[in-house]
């Protein structure tokens, strides 16, 4: 069973007009659509196809964690690029994808600032967990030959569970707050997303961050921040053209973290 929303997103999405969501496959359960993207890549699908379902029974998060969403309250989808660039590139995909959903995000609460990139792959609102991304990519010889953005958001759900309580929130929790009425599209969000990310995607990957690095900057959750990662431990002061958080520490020094996890997990 399809929601009425998504049941229209390969319209919405068509009528943008991008390359990005061309096919688009919605399905009512899948076991990961990150599964769907890599078994698509691998048959041949092209450039820009997209997987998106209304529940996942094996949804995966970084680090091994499960992605747990109840069937139909969210948005759950990935994408299959294949631009060629530098493997070194490849970790710049989270966050140009994290910063079309915070774009995405902060439309449908109808607060551009409402909404921050955490760097290195999650969006917040409020202090809180409102989506994030898991990017996977695979390599034929020296080059990369895809490279997969998988985005869960927490849409409708409104009761969140208990050890997720004042960690992560929703966009239909963020609009209730704010006094915001009327529907949430799932389609529109999507296309959203897929639009940003269409317009910013292969400069990225292909010359680096700096045609998006004034965007993520000013809506960076963890500049000025005490923050502790991968044993730098310090005030968070932003992410280089490279993609790394700078994290100055007590002794006056700069680190560059390439990736991790950032402790207190905001
Ligand atoms: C994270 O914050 O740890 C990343 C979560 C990514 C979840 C999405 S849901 C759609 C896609 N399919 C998956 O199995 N995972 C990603």
């Amino acid at each position: 069973m399809i929601g009425a929303d998504l049941a229209c997103a390969e319209r919405i999405v068509a009528e943008r007009g991008m390359a990005l969501g061309r096919p688009l496959h919605v399905l009512s359960e899948t076991e990961s659509t990150n599964d769907d993207a890599k078994r698509g890549a691998k048959e041949g699908a092209p450039h820009g196809a997209v997987w998106t379902a209304e529940v996942q029974t094996r949804g995966r998060g970084r680090q091994g964690r499960a992605w747990l969403s109840s069937r139909g309250e969210n948005l759950l989808f990935s994408v299959l690029l294949r631009i060629p660039c530098a493997p070194v590139r490849v970790p710049l995909a989270a966050l140009v994808c994290g910063l079309s959903v915070r774009d995405a995000v902060a439309r449908a609460i109808g607060v551009d600032d409402a909404a921050l990139v955490k760097w290195p792959n999650d969006v917040l609102v409020s202090g809180r967990k409102i989506a994030g991304v898991l990017v996977e990519s695979a390599m034929s010889g020296t080059r990369v030959d895809y490279v997969v953005c998988g985005v869960g958001i927490n849409v409708h759900a409104r009761t969140l569970p208990k050890d997720l309580d004042g960690v992560a929130t929703s966009i239909a929790l963020e609009r209730s707050s704010r006094g915001v009425c009327g529907e949430i599209d799932r389609a529109v969000i999507l296309a959203d997303v897929l639009e940003s990310l269409d317009r910013d995607i292969e400069h990225v990957l292909q010359r680096g961050l700096g045609i998006v690095h004034a965007r993520l900057s000013r809506h960076d959750a963890l500049r000025g921040r005490e923050v502790s990662v991968e044993g730098a431990t310090g005030v968070a002061e932003g992410i280089d053209l490279d993609g790394r958080l700078r994290v100055r520490g007590p002794d006056g020094n700069a680190r560059f973290v390439a990736s991790g996890e950032v402790l207190p997990r905001l």
